[in-house]
């Protein structure tokens, strides 16, 4: 059967005497001699509207065209006299491919609650919002690809299954083939203990050691028991490492890409974006497109405990160098103080992995933090120790198997340069690009605590 998508069904520049369409009904109402069918096979946000007169052929169907039900439809596209589209299809056939119950069907033509459709996530895709949101997510992965390719990044894949721990934070899934019980680790698959990634910056900074620039663009692991709207135990990260760079390399490099990823998606995806403007968070676009023309701030972690010191508000978590910025510091800081995006730089050496380059005060890292309003951290990353003795150092201190890295101090061994990186959370950019605030409804099938259905 030929068929034309709705998307380029949409886009005709002129009307047609015979076209076919598939897709599910969204809804459907009937007047007098005629109904109307509002189909939509994902391609585009809006719907096809199909005419069906009463006593054609083609009403023959109409008992099971109900709502969620797949069908095709054939017939004339004529200019439609609605506001929404500009052509409508005057239906000579119709089938229904796919029944659906409408006693059972559970999407509803009312709005239904996030938490009823994180329930049917199999279902879900077929709302306006979800759909809207995995088409803005495509558009969102090809610009970061375009973007790296044309700053000539070579795009690599690094192992999911890994024997170290890039973060040290202890967040780790363990995978085993060993029966429950069994801790023997010799007696396993890789004959040592194997977990899955939660990051793949190590393996990255040895690639980018040969070949200069690359990134990943890879699912991560993390067992962080964090029942917040903004952590997944399964995410996906982009991580471009650059050799011959340091720190204000990769505060250029985050800040020109995530302009360039949102300037892009605002060019390609207008209409999806419109739905989150009118529905999600009014001014979204308006937000989007500032955010691609101004500077993002600049602070450093010093300078930022100073301000929160100052601000007069009360946190929960009080604040001093030396302490972690918790959620409520963060929003402070992009949200009240910049009221824009903010790279926080040059955090103490104490909280941070062993891999961040020690700054000539002995107290301090050279790493950077993106906080955006709304989303809070955005991007990690900062330059890496290229100095043998000093990674060993911190190796040793922060690692209970430092020679698990030897491979990884063998860089700092052969031709050790000054190189940089950061992780972008894939999920946490959707977030941005939607105005949806929680990370549950950015993944198609969230991996949460106590939640692994679908
Ligand atoms: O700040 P993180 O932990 O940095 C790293 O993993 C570095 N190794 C990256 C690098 O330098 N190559 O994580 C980076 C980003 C965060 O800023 C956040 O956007 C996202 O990953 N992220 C999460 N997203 C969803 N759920 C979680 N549990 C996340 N943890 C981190
Ligand atoms: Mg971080």
């Amino acid at each position: 059967m030929k068929r034309t998508l709705i998307a380029q069904a949409l886009e005709a520049s002129e009307a047609c005497d015979s076209i076919t369409i598939c897709g599910w009904i969204r809804s459907r109402r009937d007047a007098k001699g005629f109904s109307f069918l509002a189909v939509n096979d994902g391609s585009t946000r809006t719907h096809m509207q199909c005419i069906v007169d009463n006593g054609t052929l083609a009403a023959r169907e109409l008992p099971f065209a109900t709502n969620g039900a797949a069908v095709a439809v054939t017939g004339t596209l004529t200019a439609s006299p609605g506001k929404e589209q500009q052509w409508e299809i005057h239906a000579q056939s119709l089938k229904v491919l796919g029944l659906a119950d409408p006693e059972t069907y559970p999407l509803q033509k009312k709005r239904q609650s996030d938490e009823f459709l994180r329930s049917i996530a199999h279902l879900r895709p077929r709302t306006n919002k979800y759909a809207s949101m995995l088409r803005i997510s495509s558009e969102a992965a090809f610009a970061i690809h375009s973007f790296f390719r044309a700053e000539h990044f070579t795009y690599v894949r690094t192992p999911i299954l890994t024997g170290s721990d890039c973060e040290g934070a202890g967040e780790l899934f363990r995978v085993t083939t060993l029966d429950p019980g069994n801790k023997d680790t010799s007696e396993d698959f890789f004959t040592k203990p194997c977990r899955l990634t939660v990051s793949g910056q190590l393996e990255g900074e040895t690639l980018a050691s040969a070949l200069g620039r690359i990134y990943t663009f890879g699912p991560t692991f993390r067992a962080e028991d964090s029942r917040t709207p903004r952590h997944a135990a399964e995410f996906w990260m982009i991580e471009p490492e650059m050799a011959f760079a340091d720190l204000s390399d990769i505060m250029e490099l985050a800040e020109s890409m995530l302009k360039s990823v949102i300037a892009s998606v605002l060019d390609s995806s207008a209409n999806d974006l419109a739905l989150f403007d009118r529905f999600i968070e009014e001014g979204l676009i308006a937000k989007l497109e500032s955010w691609t023309r101004e500077p993002f701030a600049v602070l450093t972690y010093t300078e930022s405990v100073r301000l929160l010191e100052q601000s007069g508000e009360s946190f929960v978590y009080p604040v001093h160098f030396g302490v972690d910025l918790q959620t409520e510091h963060e929003r402070y800081l992009a949200e009240t103080y910049c009221q824009k995006p903010v790279i926080i730089i040059d955090y103490p050496k104490s909280i941070k992995p062993f891999y961040m380059r020690e700054n000539d005060d002995g107290a301090t890292v050279a790493a950077m933090d993106v906080l955006l309003p709304g989303i809070g951290e955005i991007i990690g990353g900062s330059q890496r120790e290229e100095r043998l003795e000093k990674l060993e150092a911190r190796l040793a201190k922060q690692t209970q198997t430092p020679e698990d890295y030897w491979w990884y101090t063998d860089l700092r061994r052969f031709g050790s340069v000054p190189h940089a990186g950061f992780g972008l959370g894939f999920e946490r950019l959707l977030m941005l690009l939607t105005g949806i605030r929680n990370i549950r409804d950015v993944i198609p099938f969230p991996r949460t605590p106590g939640s692994l259905e679908f």
